[in-house]
């Protein structure tokens, strides 16, 4: 069967193959036809993080099925689709690569525009998806494996970046703690399930703040390494002690103390710039803790404040297709030239089209 689209706008076909997912998704402006996502997690779990080589291997096995895939669940056939997306940074170079190739391929077979899309805008798109009345202006906290940021949102591809990590993601904290307390990757997710049964109030670790030269804090930049290094110190001790591990403890302490600090720098945040809505996105988003205090402290504030449902906060190509779908119907289109970057950053969006 194919669906009727007049008056709808046209499905895009989006691929993101930026990291360690290999996602397929086809969307109609905020509506989602179909979301495939082929996990890696397998592949690198014994390297205890994502390994680039083995990443771009496993794309290159798992691409064509995910299209038949994603093509299969939307119901839809080629003389639908109105542009092929990927994403084109940032990322692993050689894992976007597989992506960004074959969008490019089918875009020149099937006689399609195509968009390079930024991760990070993406990630941005995701909170439309579960809430389409979503508009501008809006602070976006962006949290993944890779980005810790407070993004001033001004309209599609307009955006202002107010904090940002000054080492580790909050994504990555949460990694590398894991591997501290013995759990498994990737290490967000196993904090949470371990923090369940813990008290947060169990060990006092500092929020990470970051000097400013003429006194006082940065109001808005994290910092988490010294956060890594205390979960290290409080572990050995309690090792040199004989003592077991009290990991459900050790992880809802070291879960709160990230939540604690993403989530005051972000209130005052949208606080000093006036701005009454916030969409959290990102891997992070999906984290019990934050939900819960960003949550309260909003409600508190007044403050409307939205979350992507779970399948996306993670990496996701629907989120690359919704992104890819405002550009497209403000009728921009990028170049067959347009090369991948693993670094790029969100203000430079506008130059990926035109
Ligand atoms: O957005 P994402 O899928 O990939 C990047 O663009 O980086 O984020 C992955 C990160 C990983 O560091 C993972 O540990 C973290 O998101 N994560 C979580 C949770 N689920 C995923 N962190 C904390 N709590 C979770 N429930
Ligand atoms: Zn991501």
């Amino acid at each position: 069967m194919t669906l009727s689209l007049e008056s709808a706008p046209a499905p895009i076909l989006a691929i993101e193959t930026s990291c360690d997912e290999t996602a397929v998704a086809i969307v109609a402006g905020r509506r989602v036809l179909s979301n495939v996502v082929a996990s890696q997690i397998a592949a690198h779990q014994d390297y205890g993080g994502v390994v680039p080589e083995v990443a771009s291997r496993q794309h290159l096995l798992l691409i064509n099925a995910c299209l038949a895939q994603a093509l299969e669940e939307a119901q839809t056939d080629w003389a639908d689709i109105g542009a092929v997306a990927a994403t084109v940074a940032p990322g692993l170079v050689g894992a976007l690569m597989v992506g960004v190739t074959a969008a490019k391929t089918l875009a020149l077979c099937r006689r399609k525009p195509f968009l390079g899309v930024h991760h990070l805008e993406g990630h941005i798109y995701a909170s439309y998806l579960s809430e389409p009345t979503l508009e501008p202006p809006f602070l976006c906290l962006l949290v993944s494996g890779g980005h810790t940021s407070l993004i001033r949102v001004e309209a599609c591809g307009v955006y202002r970046q107010l904090g940002a990590t000054r080492d580790d993601a909050a994504g990555e904290a949460f990694d590398k703690g894991a591997r501290l307390l013995g759990l498994s990757y990737p290490g967000g997710p196993a904090i949470d399930r371990a923090a369940q049964g813990g008290n947060p109030r169990a060990f006092a670790f500092p929020e990470g703040r970051i000097s400013l030269p003429g006194g006082g804090y940065h109001p808005y930049d994290s910092s988490f390494s010294g956060l890594k290094t205390a979960l290290l110190r409080r572990v050995k001790a309690l090792q040199e002690a004989g003592d077991p591990l009290p990991v459900a403890d050790l992880a809802a302490s070291f879960q709160d103390a990230i939540a604690r600090a993403l989530t005051q720098k972000t209130l005052r945040c949208a606080q000093d710039h006036g701005l009454k809505t916030l969409a959290v996105g990102g891997g992070v988003a999906a984290n019990s803790a934050l939900r819960a205090r960003l949550r309260d402290a909003c409600q508190e504030a007044g403050i409307q404040v939205y979350f992507p449902s779970l399948k996306f906060c993670t990496d996701n190509a629907a989120m690359i297709a919704c992104a890819a779908a405002a550009h497209f119907e403000r009728g921009e289109r990028s170049s067959l030239e347009l090369g991948v970057q693993s670094r790029l950053s969100l203000e430079a969006t506008p130059s990926l089209y035109g």
